[in-house]
């Protein structure tokens, strides 16, 4: 895949270790809850992982996404007028992104633009979707509004824009910031451009807790990979033997939770970074949240942030909803 080009990719690299290390200070020194940007669980590793994920018996949520845009992106697609490009925020392998481009293509040409802050996952989706007839793709090593905002400007009059947001990714916002992402999507769109928004659907938490906790271990391998990952690439010296990963759901914010709980009392030190700090017995680290819906919330969400919803489709095996926006 043609990937757009920014910096140079030393300075590119030292930027991101910058800022990577600056944000592991502010969540790790803050006085109260340790936290950590769920981004930063997706690097080579950790992306690697999530594919492995996708697979597993307990996280239905990747396969009813698959089933719901397999069995209807033909009728969402014909909801849409007019010639569009595709613009998809964390893409990931693009797996499923497939069946919409397939049914888009059949009408017309297809630009089609990954945004992945991993640059193994847009090496994933190019592999997955580059072959594809009448379809073209440029990925972008970006987060999610910096990409959109370069996808935007590089689209010609008369194009509208569809921008994806599947596997239910907008879950690790919590509701209000998720709103707020919601209308940053919708001030870089046109009346008009469309979004299609995957929000996976509360059910028993028993289930939600399994996918978050496999029989096999790979979900803990992933959420513990941010503290090798800080291990790897800041020099730091976290006791992985001595960490567990915890998955718990909030009832009041409907929200599964994954953790990192240090079993003993430890010091670390993160030399790149000249931080050290020390982990409690049982203290946690927060690593990513999942914030579950309700459906009929979804359309609320989308008319107080500046779009209508125009349809919802619904996988019955795994409840999970695609929804389709349009801005206004
Ligand atoms: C939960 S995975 C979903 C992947 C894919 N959309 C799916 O449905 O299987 C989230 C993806 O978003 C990417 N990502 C996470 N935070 C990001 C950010 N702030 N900007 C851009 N990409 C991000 C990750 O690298 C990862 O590939």
């Amino acid at each position: 895949m043609a990937t757009a080009p920014r910096l140079a990719p030393s300075l590119l690299a030292s930027q991101a270790l910058a800022e990577f290390s600056s944000d592991v200070i502010v969540g790790l020194g803050q006085p109260g809850q340790k936290e950590l940007p769920s981004k930063y669980l997706y690097d080579e590793v950790g992306s690697a992982l999530f594919d492995v994920i996708c697979l597993l018996p307990e996280y239905g949520l990747s396969r009813a996404g698959m089933r719901s845009l397999k069995r209807y992106a033909p009728d969402i697609i014909s909801r849409l007028d007019g010639s569009f490009v595709v613009a998809e925020l964390g893409s990931g392998s693009g797996q499923k992104t497939r069946f919409l481009l397939e049914a888009l293509s059949r009408r017309q040409r297809v630009n089609y633009y990954p945004i992945d802050i991993s640059s193994s996952a847009l090496h994933r989706c190019q592999q997955e979707l580059g072959e594809m007839d009448r379809v073209s793709i440029v990925g972008f090593e970006r987060a999610y509004l910096d990409g959109l905002q370069e996808v935007a400007a590089r689209r010609r009059d008369g194009e509208h824009l569809l921008v994806l947001f599947l596997g239910s990714t907008i879950g690790n916002f919590d509701r209000p910031a998720g709103d707020q992402f919601l209308r940053d999507v919708r001030n870089v769109l046109r009346e008009g451009d469309a979004l299609l928004l995957a929000t996976d659907l509360e059910k028993p938490v028993p289930q939600l807790l399994a996918a978050y906790d496999d029989e096999a271990g790979v979900t803990a391998a992933f959420n513990k990979n941010l503290l090798a990952r800080i291990n790897r690439e800041l020099d730091g010296d976290f006791d992985l033997s001595r960490i567990q990963h915890i998955v718990r759901y909030d009832e009041a914010e409907r929200r599964v939770e994954m953790h990192l709980r240090s079993t003993t009392w430890q010091r670390v030190t993160l030399r790149k970074a000249r931080f050290n700090f020390f982990l409690r017995e049982g203290e946690t680290i927060w690593t990513e949240s999942s914030h579950k819906y309700d459906p009929q919330e979804v359309p609320r969400m989308g008319e107080r942030t500046g779009y209508r919803c125009a349809g919802q489709w619904f996988d019955t095996e795994w409840p999970f909803a695609q929804n389709l926006f349009f801005a206004v």
